[in-house]
This record gives structure tokens, C-alpha cells and sequence, in this order.
């Protein structure tokens, strides 16, 4: 892929997405064992399965500064099926990822990495220096995407998410853009 052109089988996010993107969050999530409950300080609801409800999405995708892209699987089916989606925000210097998440039919053919070279992308056109993001210390799979593209571990939070009884801590990962 170009990275100076916008992927075309990448559409931007809107609230009128919601509800597909909340049952897409819903079955990555669940399906794939890293389902979290949790609400982070911010006041933005972080990866918690419950938490990334429709309405969730459509209060976060109204905050100022928040973007997203959903990814179209146009080889699926003529409906272009939406296989993937990703949240960020960018505030000043910083951008920070909210959420990812990739059907997980379609997982481990480069979606999540178009996703967030997308947004990757995007922050610096409004002049991102940095791009941080949270993720659970044992989800391994996005770990290893995040390395992929260049992230590194820059701090960890303490029982940070929720997982039915038990609290999991979250590495702190970041990026020069
Ligand atoms: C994490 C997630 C978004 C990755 O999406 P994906 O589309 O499967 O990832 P990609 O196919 O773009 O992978 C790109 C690279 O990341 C790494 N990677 C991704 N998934 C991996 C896995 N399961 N094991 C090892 N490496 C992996 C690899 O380096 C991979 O390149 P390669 O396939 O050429 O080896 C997806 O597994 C997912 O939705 N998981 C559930 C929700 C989640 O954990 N979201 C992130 C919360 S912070």
C-alpha cells in the first residue's frame, strides 16, 4: 500500500456507524478472549467490551478531536462487509488510540495494521508528534501488532482493566510519529 494515499477500502467513522461497529467490537472482543470491562479516567470509555456499546461510540465519535476509520471488505461480498474498525483522538501533539478491533474471520490479513496505519497517517496531518494507546498485558495478538508498527512500552498501569473477577494490568505503548 501507498502510505501517502488514503487506502480506499478504508471509510472514516460517524456516529451513524454505531451499531454495526458496537456488534463488531462485540465479537473481536468476546471471540477473542480479551473481553474488558472498564472505564478509564479520561471519561472516554476504554476496551471494554461492554463499554464500547453504540452509544459509546456515537458519545466518543462527537468528543472533539476523535476519528475513525472502518475497514471494507470488499472481496466478502457485494455489500462490502465492514471487517474492522479503529478509534483515535488527537489533542495538541498527541494522538492516542481508543480502540481496535478486527472480525475475527478476518484477523491476521493485515487489517489491523491498514487501520492503524490509517490513523497513523491522519495524526501527523494534524501535526501528531507522539501516538500512545493501552493495551492489556496479556493480549498478546495486539501486542505484537503494536511492536510491529514501531510502538514501544513506555509504562505500565496497575489492574487498570476489569476481566469478569479479576484486574489485568495495561502496558502503556507509544510511537514517534
Ligand atoms: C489485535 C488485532 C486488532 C490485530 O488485527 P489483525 O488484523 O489480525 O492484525 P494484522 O493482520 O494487521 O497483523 C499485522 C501484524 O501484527 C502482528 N500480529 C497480529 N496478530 C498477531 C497474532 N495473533 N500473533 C502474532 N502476531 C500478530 C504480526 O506481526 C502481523 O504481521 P504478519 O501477519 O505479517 O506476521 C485483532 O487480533 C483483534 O481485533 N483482536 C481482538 C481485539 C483487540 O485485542 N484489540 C486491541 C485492543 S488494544
Amino acid at each position: 500500500m501507498n502510505k501517502t494515499q488514503p487506502d480506499p477500502q478504508l471509510i472514516a467513522a460517524a456516529p451513524a456507524h454505531a451499531l454495526v461497529l458496537g456488534e463488531l467490537h462485540a465479537r473481536a472482543f468476546i471471540e477473542g478472549g480479551v473481553n474488558l470491562d472498564h472505564e478509564n479516567d479520561k471519561g472516554i470509555t476504554a476496551q471494554g467490551n461492554e463499554s464500547w456499546n453504540a452509544a459509546s461510540i456515537v458519545a466518543t465519535l462527537s468528543q472533539p478531536g476523535v476519528f475513525g476509520f472502518i475497514a471494507l471488505d470488499t472481496a466478502l461480498d457485494t455489500q462490502q462487509a465492514p471487517v474492522g474498525f479503529v478509534l483515535a483522538r488527537t489533542a495538541a501533539s498527541e494522538s492516542e488510540i481508543l480502540t481496535l478491533a478486527v472480525d475475527p474471520k478476518a484477523q491476521r490479513t493485515g487489517w489491523g495494521q491498514r487501520l492503524m496505519e490509517a490513523c497513523m497517517a491522519k495524526a501527523r496531518t494534524v501535526e501528531a508528534e507522539k501516538m500512545f494507546l493501552e493495551v492489556a498485558a496479556d493480549n498478546d495478538c495486539a501486542i505484537a501488532l503494536y511492536r510491529h508498527l514501531g510502538f514501544q512500552e513506555v509504562g505500565v498501569r496497575k489492574q487498570y482493566y476489569r476481566r469478569q473477577r479479576t484486574l489485568m494490568d495495561a502496558l502503556v505503548m507509544a510511537l514517534d510519529l
